[in-house]
């Protein structure tokens, strides 16, 4: 396959967060999704740890057998936690505190010489750096510059368009990536992606790379829905039987 699938966990720490529980771990997911053949793994490790906390990143950094991509806004904290943590990749995002999740691209070309001070920092530690960004030509052409080797496009837009929109961002996601690959850049593609509507993206040549994660961890959660609660009855009945 000339398409790799990273799959975000972050969601399964946010099902534990919810509780303040040791389970379900975002690190057991990841060696089930490895298993499964997904060739690499994507945690987010949020200014406020909503989700995937410090321990998760350590964890994840020894087990993972594939491609282990931290995803991280470009500050001081986040940065000197890559550099002490190593992961293969770091894909730099915007982040801020009231969202519920990503929700634009980073702006590199406003944020330039700071982009670039984060991006030369772990390039090296021999860290290969994505940037997170809109489909646009300025911004690929400033994520180049800074020194990044990667770009990942934010497909959110096409993945909430309505039916009738979607050609539309589709196209400016495959000019965007054609614009990338021709300017070097190696290109990854991800957010809002679902078994519905990622063939489209995979039809993008020059996409290698696709970060996939709140889908999946819906499509787990109802698909083992049946099975989880029919192991709790059979445990109830093991127990009254045992009582
Ligand atoms: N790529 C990036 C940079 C992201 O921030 C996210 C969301 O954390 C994803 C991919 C995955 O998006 P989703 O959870 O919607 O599949």
């Amino acid at each position: 396959m000339d398409i790799a699938l990273h799959v975000n966990i972050d969601h399964v720490a946010t099902l534990r967060q919810a509780r303040g529980t040791n389970y379900p771990d975002p690190v057991e997911a990841a060696l089930i999704a490895e298993r499964a053949g997904a060739h690499g793994i994507t945690a987010h490790l949020r200014e406020d740890r909503r989700h995937v906390n410090d321990r998760d990143v350590r964890v994840l950094r020894e087990v993972v057998r594939g491609t282990f991509n931290l995803e991280m806004a470009a500050t001081e904290e986040m940065l000197a936690i890559a550099l002490a943590t190593v992961p293969d990749h770091v894909t730099l995002v915007p982040e801020r505190r009231e969202e519920r999740t990503t929700e634009g691209g980073l702006d590199v070309l406003s944020h330039r010489e700071h982009i670039r001070r984060i991006v030369g920092a772990l390039n090296d530690r021999g860290i290969r750096v994505s940037l997170f960004i809109a489909p646009s030509r300025s911004q690929i052409d400033a994520s180049k510059e800074v020194g990044a080797v990667q770009i990942e496009l934010h497909t959110g837009d096409y993945a909430h368009a309505r039916p009738h929109d979607r050609a539309s961002h589709l196209k400016s996601l495959a000019d965007g990536a054609a614009h990338a690959r021709a300017f070097g850049l190696r290109v990854a593609a991800g957010h809002g992606l679902t078994l519905e509507n990622v063939g489209q993206v995979t039809a993008i040549r020059e996409c290698v790379e696709l970060n996939i994660g709140h889908a999946i961890v819906s499509d787990a959660v109802i698909s083992g829905f049946d099975g989880a609660v029919r192991a709790m009855l059979e445990a109830i009945r093991r127990g009254r039987a045992s009582a």
